[in-house]
């Protein structure tokens, strides 16, 4: 099991073959900007402070490595396909975020974060979709949960596995709010770097 007592930012970068010394297999959280995904990383953690949240979107803006205990690291990535994020930026960050899951030689999976109030966007279709056929294995997070009435998860789940072509065994609800979902989404990664080492 990994330690999460010992958590510190390892590295911060924008360029996306610039991995921290030593190598250590990666896990990436990625999804559309303010899904959720550094709140994820954090209530991982159970760290609040660790990776910068915010309610407007486009806070995370490079690829950010957490080195977790000494045994792999966690890696926070910018958000993708938010019309309010200026063009510019958005341009630099498609390559920043491709170019990193194209090319990591140590990515043992991906957390791939979708609102879980709304149905996939095409982006997450497509994100998730793009990591199916380069057989990265991939762990979906359905965030905000505590916004979705108990009653409607289960049928959401199942809908959005189904929409996404994925077992729904591959699909989890989760809130940082209430900590939902945390201890499932930690056994998963633990799963995911077991299987690589
Ligand atoms: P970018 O870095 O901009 O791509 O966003 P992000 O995906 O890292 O999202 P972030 O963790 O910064 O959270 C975005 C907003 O959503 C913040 O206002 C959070 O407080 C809120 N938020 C995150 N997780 C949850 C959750 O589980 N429930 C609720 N209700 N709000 C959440
Ligand atoms: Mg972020």
């Amino acid at each position: 099991m990994l330690e999460v007592h010992e958590v510190r930012l390892a590295r911060t970068t924008a360029d996306p073959d610039d991995h921290p010394s030593p190598p250590r297999p990666e896990i990436a959280f990625v999804g559309r900007s303010n899904v959720g995904k550094s709140s994820l990383l954090n209530t991982l953690c159970r760290n609040r402070r660790l990776a910068r949240v915010s309610g407007s979107p486009g806070k995370t803006q490079t690829i950010n490595y957490f080195d977790v205990g000494g045994a792999c690291y966690f890696v926070d990535l910018p958000g993708y396909g938010y019309a309010a994020v200026p063009d510019e930026i958005r341009r630099t960050w498609g390559p920043m975020i491709e170019g990193y899951l194209e090319r990591s030689p140590r990515l043992a999976g991906v957390v791939s974060l979708i609102d879980g109030r709304h149905d996939p966007t095409d982006l997450d279709l497509r994100m998730v979709g793009w990591l199916a056929e380069r057989e990265i294995p991939t762990l979906v997070a359905l965030t905000k949960a505590d916004r979705v009435p108990r009653g409607r998860r289960r049928p959401r789940l199942e809908a959005t596995a189904s929409a996404l072509g994925l077992d729904p065994d591959q699909v989890v609800w989760f809130s940082s709010r209430t900590g939902e979902g945390r201890d499932s989404v930690f056994a998963a990664v633990n799963l995911l770097l077991e299987e690589t080492s």
